[in-house]
Order: structure tokens, then sequence, then C-alpha cells
């Protein structure tokens, strides 16, 4: 029988215990067996930590991330606010342990180009939590057009719109903090839907245009402990610093033009990441909204009276679906719970076999450079190619 693999979480907040729940379901792998054992929960706010702790069977927790890193834990998940990722993620890759971290590492493409540096260096795997790709209609939207089945793509469009921070009593948390979280809407949501063009149209290298607007300017300063989006009633207010909605216009390698639609007051639409793409011959789009389904519509494939978009439900024909989902059949859906459960079942593979995880430290400083070149091009109104400020 193999060693299970022994985990430590560092950072307890809405990702660290989205991370949580992925390593205690990961063992519901099917294709290959995954043994996992939760040890540690790391976070200065040690309450907060052994409730995650006891909320998903960790053995303990700890409020000195440092003896976490010091300790026989295989893997970490470093789960913390982006300020502090420059600081710990070093650490951890130093340590020798495979690390887990959480998008989008670091806040500037500076740290994001160091963090990477590191990584490389590194015999560990070190991947990167882009959950989204591991949704099956994402994944089976990004394998279709890989194969050819819309021709030559060259228009994308792509979105993440949330209403987390629709109302203006939500605390200033470190996310609203330009210097604390490097982007608002930009890089908070933006990197996971950069990262969805990225992986089902390629490489974005131009930003034409970006226009970034706060329209929210000062929040209450946010309690003590607090996590997440959670509203917060202190008298004092800060001011905003970062941007609410980003509309970005992008050129991609291949010549396709495209348009990123980031927005975290989107009332009404708490929480949908979507991609749209045209090609020479088809289209297919995918919104998180109905993540269990994507479309696709194919010139050639029927007769022009009956043809349209097709929606495909997602099943055991499709990527993470059989591995992840509670019943093997097609059409009962999958979601975030199965996303963080796959994106950990796809780190502890890589762990466990020793390769390279398609989701890394090289994916997550591309996606940085993007955001880069949108606040640059928002400074100076100027075009702004992705590769002048990597
Ligand atoms: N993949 C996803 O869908 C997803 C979702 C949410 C967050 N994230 C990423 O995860 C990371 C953490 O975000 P979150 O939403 O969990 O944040 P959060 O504010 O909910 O939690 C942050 C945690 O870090 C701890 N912490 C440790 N040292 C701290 C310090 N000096 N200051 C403040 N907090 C400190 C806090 O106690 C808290 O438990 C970010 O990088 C974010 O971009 C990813």
């Amino acid at each position: 029988m193999t060693k299970p693999i022994k985990v430590g979480i560092i950072g307890a907040g809405m990702a660290g215990q989205a991370h949580a729940f992925g390593y205690r379901n990961a063992m519901m792998a099917v294709s290959s067996r995954l043994e996992v054992e939760l040890d540690t929960i790391a976070d200065p706010n040690l309450l907060l930590a052994e409730s995650v702790a006891a909320r998903y069977g960790f053995s303990s927790a700890i409020a000195d991330v440092d003896a976490l890193i010091a300790s026989d834990v295989d893997v970490i998940s470093v789960t913390l606010p982006n300020f502090l990722h420059a600081e710990v993620l070093p650490k951890v890759i130093a340590s020798g342990k495979h690390v887990f971290a959480e998008k989008p590492i670091g806040r500037t493409p500076a740290e994001a180009g160091q963090l990477q540096a590191l990584a490389e260096r590194s015999s560990a795997v070190t991947g990167v939590g882009f959950s989204f790709r591991r949704l099956p209609g994402l994944a089976a939207l990004a394998a279709a057009v890989a194969d050819g089945a819309i021709g030559t793509v060259h228009t994308v469009r792509g979105w993440y719109h949330a209403d987390y921070a629709v109302d203006p009593s939500g605390a200033l948390s470190w996310r609203y903090s330009q210097e604390q979280a490097g982007g608002g809407a930009l890089l908070d949501i933006g990197a996971h839907a950069i990262d969805a063009v990225h992986f089902v149209a390629g490489r974005i290298t131009e930003v034409t245009n970006a226009t970034l607007r706060t329209f929210i300017t000062e929040r209450p300063l946010p309690g003590r402990g607090a996590i997440g989006h959670g509203a917060s009633a202190p008298e004092e207010h800060g001011p905003v610093t970062n941007d609410d909605v980003a509309l970005l216009s992008v050129v991609l390698e291949s010549g396709a033009v495209g348009q990123i639609s980031l927005s975290r007051i989107a009332a009404g639409t708490p929480n949908s990441l979507g991609v749209e793409v045209y090609g020479s011959e088809g289209s297919a789009s995918f919104d998180s909204i109905s993540a269990g389904e994507f479309h696709l519509f194919q010139t050639a494939s029927a007769d022009a009276a009956y043809n349209g978009p097709r929606r495909i439900f997602t099943g055991p024909a499709h990527p993470y679906f059989t591995d992840v989902a509670a019943m093997p059949g097609a059409g009962v859906g999958t979601g975030y719970a199965e996303a963080f459960t796959a994106e950990i079942q796809e780190f502890l593979r890589s762990v466990g076999t020793g390769t390279t995880m398609d989701t890394n430290f090289a994916t997550a400083t591309e996606m940085m450079n993007v955001v880069g070149a949108a606040l640059e091009s928002s400074r100076t109104g100027r075009s702004v190619t992705v590769d002048s400020v990597a």
C-alpha cells in the first residue's frame, strides 16, 4: 500500500476552505488511487483555523505558518491574500515541499515572474489553482475548440461578472486595496477570465484598450478576523483603491481578437464566468452559472433547417467528470464543488507521478502579464503588448 500524501493548508479563509474541501474529497477519484492524510490548517486566526480543521477532518490547527512549513507534511496549499504570496511562497518552495498556490501568485508581473523563477528551479511540484479549468463543461469546450470543432477561432469574449462588492457596506478587505491585492475585478476575478481565454483560444499578446472604473469609492473598515466578502459596521471608512469594473480589448497570438468584461458589482449576477468563441466553422459557449453544460454550433453539421447550437450536458465522456461526480451519469450536474475536487486531484496526481502540473507558476505569470498590460493601457490610453510588461 502506498503512503498517503500528508497535507497542510496555509490560510483558512474562503479559498483555504475550498482547498480543504478538495483534499477531503480527492480520494473519490476512480481513475487513479489517491490517498490523503488531512494534517494541519495554519492561520494566524487560530479560532478560524480550528473550526475549518474540525469541519473538514484535519488533525490539527496552528497559528504559526512557519511551523507548518517546517513540519513533515508532503504538500502545502497556500491560500493567503495576494500581498502575502511573495513573502510566503518562497519559504514553502525553499522547504522542498510540493506547493499548490492560489491564483494569482503575487500582485504584479515582477512578483509573479520572480516566483515563477523560484518554482522552476525547484524539483517539487508547483501548481496554481485556476479552478475554472476543471469544470467539465469548460474543459470539454476547450478540447472541442482544440480539436477544430469550430474551425479557426477569430473572435472570443470572456467575462467574469460577480456581485460580491455590490453592497457598499461590504468591508474594506485587502481585496479593495491596489497595494495589497494588485488589482480589483481586473485581477481578483479577471485572473480566471483571462486564464479561461488563454485556455480556450490561446495566449493574449496585446491589450489594445482597458477601461477601469471604481464606482464604490469608500467602504467601512473590516472588523477583526473578517474573511471573504462579509459586511462590516464600523463608523470609520477608508478608500477603495482598485477597480470595480474592468473592460479589456485584446489581441491573441493567433491574430484572433477578443473582449473581456469583469465586474464585482454586477447586481443580480452573483457568480458567472463565461467564454464565447467564434470560429470559421462554428461557435461554442460556456457560462459557469449553468456549469454542467456547454453549447456548440457547427456550421456544416446538419441540414440548415434543423441546425442550431447544441446544448451538451456534461457526463462521463468529458474531462474530470467521472472522478468527481456523485453519480456516474450525464446530466447530474457539476459545479464549484467538483472543480475544487478535480483541481486538487490533478495536483495530487502530479505529486504522485512527479510530473509538472498543467496549471503552474508559468500559467499564472502569463495571466499576470496581461493584467500588467491592462493596467498600463488604462493609465496611458495606449495599446500595450503583453511581452513589454513581462
Ligand atoms: N480559485 C478561486 O476561485 C479563489 C476564490 C477565492 C480566493 N482565491 C484566492 O485565494 C487567496 C485568498 O483569498 P480568500 O478569498 O481566501 O481570502 P480571505 O480574506 O477569505 O482569507 C484570507 C485568510 O488569510 C489569513 N491571513 C493570514 N495572514 C494574514 C494577514 N497578514 N492579513 C490578512 N489575512 C491573513 C486570514 O486570517 C484569512 O483566513 C487569494 O489569493 C485569492 O485570489 C481564489
